[in-house]
């Protein structure tokens, strides 16, 4: 340590930090979390320090057990803070010294934090990515399972939240399951992104004493070195990105659990939620309400907070590494917190559902089936404008008489046009209807098929 106020920066301080200030300064009540790669990040730059002659075999051989014993404390619980450590750095480079006297002031030769916590920060984030891109893939593997497993249920799709046309209920996992598939691929690059060593930056001007950084690079496995020490230590774009990602994704998950919550409702009665994702009122007996989905909802917009304010954070900072950038790892572990328990429990939710046949299928009605019955007529030759205006003069008559649509007789259909013939009557059945939908991507059979295989492809190649 620099100095007797046990600060790594004591040396030209003399008067005593406010207590308030020593608080308001401090990261190490989240920051500790870096414990791990912290160590990580010292070993490997001591690697480097002995291959640049700045330390000796012995010296380095010191560092890097003291390191161990360190990870050691943290790993079983017995690390002790003492109120002077202001981040997880100060922390472990303080313990060290204590561990093994004066050889630990060697280890931070050419250091800074600026460049090391951006490296802490970079290899917890690519762990992080891991773990978090196989929660994503499993919940979009139980999706499609499901998709295989009733891809003959029928049920309305909306637009405008209106019964717009019959669809596959596989169909709609389908396109809740593809957007995630996007979210999937964006993740892996962003954590490609992620994966570039900062390290070896100094504090903005570079490091002047012949540290190599490839071997830095090979002894963390970064896929790559950062090209400019001024940006690597005061860039914070993979945070951003990581942010937007988990905004992203958030999106999406939003708009499926409000259509599970709205399909859960008695008025539709799709689905219900099992119970081990609903809790009751406290006050109507009756009830049981969709908690997990509501709270997946409102967890997007934490989450979109935290990547507006890291942008806030961001913008007009001069350059290069300021003190308010030590605002961007609560974001991150917020952030990811949020992500992994959201992806654990849509996985619940989405393999736990009961769904109501029965009730899918009567809330079809026949009025959904006149978009079918205007292609009908194009399939006999009228263009497609009047056939929609012929259709729509179909829909008024029934309306007008008060009846189904699909119980207009022949006779009243050919009064609209000649065209209609004794074969209409196959319009009228909803499995014909969605088979119709054979183009790449639409609701038929083959092409959900086709569907399910894409997805599952893409997760394959994912993993790889
Ligand atoms: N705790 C600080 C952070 O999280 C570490 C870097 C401090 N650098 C400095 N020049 N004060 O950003």
């Amino acid at each position: 340590m620099a100095s007797e106020s046990g600060k790594l920066w004591g040396g030209r301080f003399v008067g005593a930090v406010d207590p308030i200030m020593e608080k308001f300064n401090a990261s190490i009540a989240y920051d500790r979390q870096l414990w791990e790669v912290d160590v990580q990040g010292s070993k490997a730059y001591s690697r480097g320090l002995q291959k640049a002659g700045l330390l000796t075999k012995a010296e380095m051989d010191k560092i890097l057990q003291g390191l161990d014993k360190v990870a050691e404390e943290w790993a079983q619980g017995t690390f002790k803070l003492n109120p002077n450590d202001e981040d997880i750095h100060t922390a472990n480079e303080r313990r060290l010294k204590e561990l093994i006297g004066e050889t630990a002031g060697k280890l931070h030769t050419g250091r800074s934090r600026n460049d090391q916590v951006v490296t802490d920060l970079r290899l917890w984030m690519r762990q992080n990515c891991s773990t978090l891109s196989g929660l994503l893939r499993e919940l979009i593997r139980t999706m499609v399972d499901r998709a295989e497993a009733e891809r003959d249920i029928l049920f309305p799709g909306y637009t405008h939240l209106q019964r717009a046309q019959p669809i596959r209920w596989s169909h709609w996992i389908l396109s809740h399951a593809v957007a995630l598939t996007r979210d999937s691929e964006r993740l892996l690059q962003v954590q490609k992104r992620i994966n570039v060593l900062p390290l070896g930056s100094g504090a903005i001007a570079g490091n002047p004493l012949g540290v190599d950084r490839e071997l830095l690079r090979t002894e963390l496995k970064f896929g790559a070195i950062t090209l400019n020490s001024m940006d690597a230590t005061s860039e914070r774009d993979f945070v951003a990105e990581f942010l937007f990602w988990a905004s992203l994704c958030m999106t999406h998950l939003s708009r499926m659990a409000e259509d599970l919550i709205l399909y859960g409702t008695k008025e539709f009665s799709f689905v219900q939620l099992s119970d081990a994702y609903s809790t009751g009122s406290s006050l109507m007996p009756q009830k049981k309400n969709p908690d997990s989905l509501e709270l997946i909802r409102s967890k997007a917009g934490r989450v979109f907070g935290r990547c507006a304010g890291l942008l806030m954070t961001l913008k007009g900072l001069p350059s290069t590494y300021n003190k308010d950038l030590q605002e961007d790892k609560e974001a991150v572990f917020e952030v990811s917190d949020t992500m992994g328990a959201v992806l654990q429990v849509a996985t619940g939710v989405i393999s736990t559902l009961q769904i109501h046949r029965e009730n899918m299928v009567q809330a079809l009605s026949p009025d959904m089936l006149a978009t079918d019955l205007a292609y009908y007529l194009v399939r006999k030759g009228m263009p497609f404008r009047q056939a929609h205006e012929a259709s729509g003069k179909a829909v008024f008559m029934a309306e007008t008489k008060g009846v189904p649509l699909n119980q207009l007789s022949l006779k009243e259909l050919q009064t609209i046009s000649p065209l209609f013939a004794g074969d209409v009557s196959q319009v009228w059945d909803y499995g014909h209807s969605v088979e119709q939908y054979a183009a790449l991507g639409g609701t038929a059979r083959s092409s959900v098929d086709w569907q399910i295989s894409q997805v599952r492809a893409l997760l394959r190649a994912q993993q790889a």
